[in-house]
């Protein structure tokens, strides 16, 4: 079954359309944008891997999706990024697992938009999809990534923390945390947001 389409307050996560490769490659351009990761991405790279996601979106129940800011006078809101479920397709000691993650324009980074993407997505996986833990992890250096991390409530144990064997292991960026949101947590997370205050 194809993922569907997500919204929470402000935003819309979808499927990928066309008009999301250019600004999409710009992202991907973004020296800052990709400075935890081993390189920026071409034109080339980007539309491929637009069409990757969106083909993995098409073929199971979750994965990346486009993030688009709601827009109240046009039928087209703004594509801002992406964010999302993954399986990694390396080896360590935590996989297989399900891993959260997200990118977003240099532009729309400090306005809580990663985060309440990122909210709404573990929201679908726990009550949709009934998944038991999802992880996440970044360059011990992403600040910004470990934020929203601890913004969401996950968990770090730094006995978990990891060299990424997708990075060469003498570069500054191979040293990554890795951050955990269990079911059991998430469901006491929201279910102390709902409860009454006491008198
Ligand atoms: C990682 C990344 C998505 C984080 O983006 P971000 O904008 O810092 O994170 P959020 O969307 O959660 O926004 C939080 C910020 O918005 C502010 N904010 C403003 N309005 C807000 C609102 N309505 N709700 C919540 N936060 C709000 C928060 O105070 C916080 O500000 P701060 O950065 O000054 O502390 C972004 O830096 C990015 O795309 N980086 C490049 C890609 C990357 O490294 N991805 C991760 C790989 S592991």
């Amino acid at each position: 079954m194809p993922a569907p389409e997500l919204q929470s307050p402000r935003l819309i996560l979808r499927h990928w359309i066309p008009a999301d490769r250019v600004p999409f490659a710009l992202m991907n351009s973004d020296p800052e944008v990709m400075r935890y990761f081993p390189s920026v991405l071409s034109t080339d790279q980007s539309d491929l891997y637009a069409e990757t996601v969106q083909l993995g979106l098409e073929e199971r129940e979750f994965g990346f999706w486009a993030i688009e800011v709601r827009s109240a006078d046009q039928d087209q809101g703004l594509f801002i990024g992406f964010a999302g479920l993954s399986v990694p397709q390396w080896n360590a000691t935590f996989t297989p697992c399900l891993d959260i993650g997200w990118r977003l324009g240099r532009d729309y980074w400090g306005m809580g938009y990663a985060s309440e993407a990122a909210h709404r997505i573990l929201d679908y996986g726990f009550n949709q999809l009934d998944i038991e833990e999802v992880l996440s992890f970044a360059s011990v250096l992403n600040a910004r990534s470990i934020a929203v991390m601890e913004r969401l409530g996950m968990i770090r144990n730094s006995e978990d923390d990891f060299v990424h064997p997708m990075f060469d292991p003498d570069s500054d960026l191979s040293r990554h945390v890795l951050y955990r949101m269990p079911k059991q947590l998430w469901m006491s997370l929201q279910s102390d947001q709902v409860m009454p205050a006491e008198d």
